[in-house]
């Protein structure tokens, strides 16, 4: 399966992705994990990316666009790819159609982490992510084992940089206005399913498997 995961700020897409990764034997491609990755290691691309993710704005498309069309080329994901917050420019979703024509294949859903911009806030604010894996945790909502620790490498979890209720704002100015024509781009092609993000992740889960067997 080729999936597209699209979804403001906190609506879940890196919570549900390593379950359906697992699920369908599928690769997991998130430009935010990448991006971080290539900050933390202070390559030319997170130099470039760094001062636009710290304020909560959208990198370049020519920099996510590269990382996706290297990225895409990995053995791991000739099965099918799960991209968590790619395309986010409608631009960004033309270069993947012209990718993927060119490999013959196209996407088969793109599902739409639909949720009320409200219930974000909180969502952002209690997360914790453990960096190298990209796992997240909430304070409140998904509590590791033990504060403040990973649940399966025991390493230290961190707070993202854009976490902050200042930043958030900014990131859901860009999503409204940059990434929500993304899911009209697709709606058109008829592959676009709509979830219902708000509810416990257990429940979001359940509503992916459905749409994915369906
Ligand atoms: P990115 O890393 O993609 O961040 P984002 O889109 O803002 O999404 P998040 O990771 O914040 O949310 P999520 O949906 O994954 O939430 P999660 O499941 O962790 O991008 C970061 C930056 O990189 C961008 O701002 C931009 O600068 C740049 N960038 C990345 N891609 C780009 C692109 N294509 N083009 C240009 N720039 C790009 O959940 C959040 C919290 O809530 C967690 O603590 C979790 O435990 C909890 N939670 C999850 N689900 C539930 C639930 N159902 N109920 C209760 N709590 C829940
Ligand atoms: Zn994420």
């Amino acid at each position: 399966k080729r999936l597209i995961l699209i979804g403001p700020p906190g609506s879940g897409k890196g919570t549900q992705s390593p379950i359906i990764k697992d699920e369908y034997c599928l690769c997991h491609l998130a430009t935010g994990d990448m991006l971080r990755a290539a900050v933390a290691a202070k390559t030319p691309l997170g130099i470039k990316a760094k001062e636009a993710m710290n304020n909560g704005e959208l990198v370049s498309d020519d920099l996510v666009v590269g990382i996706i069309d290297e990225a895409m080329k990995k053995p791991s994901c000739q099965k099918g790819f799960i991209l968590d917050g790619f395309p986010r420019t409608v631009v960004q979703a033309e270069k993947l159609d012209e990718m993927l024509q060119k490999q013959g294949s196209k996407i088969d859903k793109v599902l739409n982490f639909a949720i009320d911009d409200a219930i974000l806030e909180e969502r952002i604010t209690g997360r914790w992510i453990h960096p190298s894996s990209g796992r997240s945790y909430h304070t409140k909502f998904q509590p590791p084992k033990v504060p403040g620790v990973d649940d399966v490498t025991g390493e230290p979890l961190i707070q993202r940089k854009d976490d902050t209720a200042e930043v958030l704002k900014s990131r859901l100015d860009a999503f409204h206005r940059q990434t929500e024509p993304v899911i009209n781009y697709y709606s058109t092609k008829g592959v676009v399913a709509s979830l219902h993000a708000e509810k416990p992740p257990k429940e979001v889960t359940s509503e992916v498997k459905n749409v994915l067997s369906s």
